[in-house]
């Protein structure tokens, strides 16, 4: 336990809801991979949560199945490496199922429905006279088990998962409270810059999502890119060149500050020496829509080019991703399998491995039938007498 709390470990997953955008990617993967290379962690887990997305999905599995292998290429293709980071798929590993449970008799309720995250969800569902699956309802308790069945130390995620792991934390230390130091609490690692904790859809909403079709995806080739970029929201504001613009809350600058660098400049657009130069000539005025954009597609398209190209040699060889799934999953569960043993052990539910239990409710046994053996004979020689 002390040598398991001082590693470095790392876990984090997405729903298997659809291919990954950029908004991901500057979100989360990006950081994922850096971290990766960068060696710091001891372990390191991404987790496809299947069977998470099933509890709002339980009517289209195909879905969740078919974005099973979309997810693990988009991961590969941005870079994880199956050496280094271990990527699982969760159903695979039963013995988080096993770890709910447990931790499902922890939590009341009342709990569960002041769970920010859920508590919208559930409000929205009523507004559309939906019904909520128990299931749905009880998964930021499954995320616990997918977080502590690893000894996570370090969760990546967006803003919107923090309830999730301040209510992991707590089913953390009800357990250890009730049945001694066994699970490890874990620490929430946030994006690093504001475009990156919510890039907006490329129709300037607020978040990118595919039943808005508003995304670009990792996966867009580039005219595709191009396309998109060209009707892309800007400032309302800006009709002619001559215009100030403005480049707050104007998604095309929003994605610039997220992705472009100054050697981006120097190659593109060598007329400017980095993004607050550009800034200041489009609010100055006299700096167009369609050469702005145009140099966000050459940036955006610089970005993703690696990335398809990898995704493009991984999709040759399908089963060749699903071999690399099926060996992370092995691992992880080889691993969750020891939290697993250790929570038993600690709850008491280690019948067929606890040899000091089997000896004590043997001698017990046996203390009672020789108690009774003698009370017989002590009966039979009494009718005797
Ligand atoms: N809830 C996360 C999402 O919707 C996915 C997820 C499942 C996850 N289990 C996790 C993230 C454990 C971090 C850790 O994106």
């Amino acid at each position: 336990m002390e040598e398991q709390q001082q590693k470095k470990i790392m876990l984090t997953g997405d729903r298997p809801t659809g291919r990954l955008h950029i908004g991901h990617y500057v979100g989360s993967l990006r950081r994922r991979v850096e971290l990766q290379n960068a060696g710091g962690f001891d372990e390191m887990y991404v987790m496809i949560a299947d069977t998470q997305a099933l509890t709002d999905n339980a009517g289209n599995p195909q879905k969740v199945r078919d974005n099973v292998i979309e997810v693990a290429l988009d991961y590969l293709s941005a870079g994880l490496d199956p050496e280094k980071t271990t990527i699982f798929v969760q159903s695979r590993v039963p013995e988080l199922f096993e770890l709910t449970c447990y931790y499902l008799d922890l939590v009341t309720l009342s709990r569960l429905e002041r769970n920010p995250t859920v508590k919208s969800e559930l409000q929205m569902r009523a507004f559309n006279n939906e019904s909520i699956p128990a299931g749905f309802l009880c998964y930021p308790v499954s995320q616990a088990a997918d977080i502590t069945a690893f000894d996570t130390t370090i969760v990546p995620v967006g803003e919107d998962q923090a309830p999730m792991i301040e209510q992991c934390n707590e089913i953390v230390h009800k357990f250890n409270s009730m049945y001694g130091e066994t699970l490890v609490p874990c620490k929430i690692m946030l994006p690093e810059n504001e475009a990156a904790r919510r890039l907006p859809g490329t129709d300037g909403k607020a978040k990118m999502s595919k039943s808005l079709g508003n995304c670009i995806y990792l996966s867009d080739d580039a005219k595709t890119v191009e396309q998109k970029v060209k009707t892309m929201f800007t400032d309302p504001t800006h009709l002619k060149v001559e215009d100030p613009g403005h480049t707050e809350g104007n998604p095309v600058f929003i994605y610039l500050s997220a992705f472009a660098t100054d050697e981006h400049f120097a190659r593109f657009w060598p007329e400017y020496k980095n993004l607050d130069e550009l800034k200041a000539h489009y609010e100055r005025g006299g700096l167009g829509d369609v050469a702005v954009k145009k140099f966000l597609a050459n940036v955006l398209n610089d970005v993703l080019e690696p990335i398809r190209q990898r995704r493009h040699k991984y999709e040759e060889n399908i089963e060749e991703v699903y071999k690399i799934l099926a060996e992370g999953s092995a691992k992880a569960q080889a691993k969750a399998h020891e939290t697993v043993m250790r929570v038993r052990r600690n709850l008491g539910l280690n019948y067929f491995e606890n040899r000091k239990l089997i000896e004590k409710q043997q001698k017990a046994y046996n203390k009672a039938h020789k108690e009774e053996e003698a009370r017989a004979a002590f009966l039979a020689k009494q009718k005797k007498n």
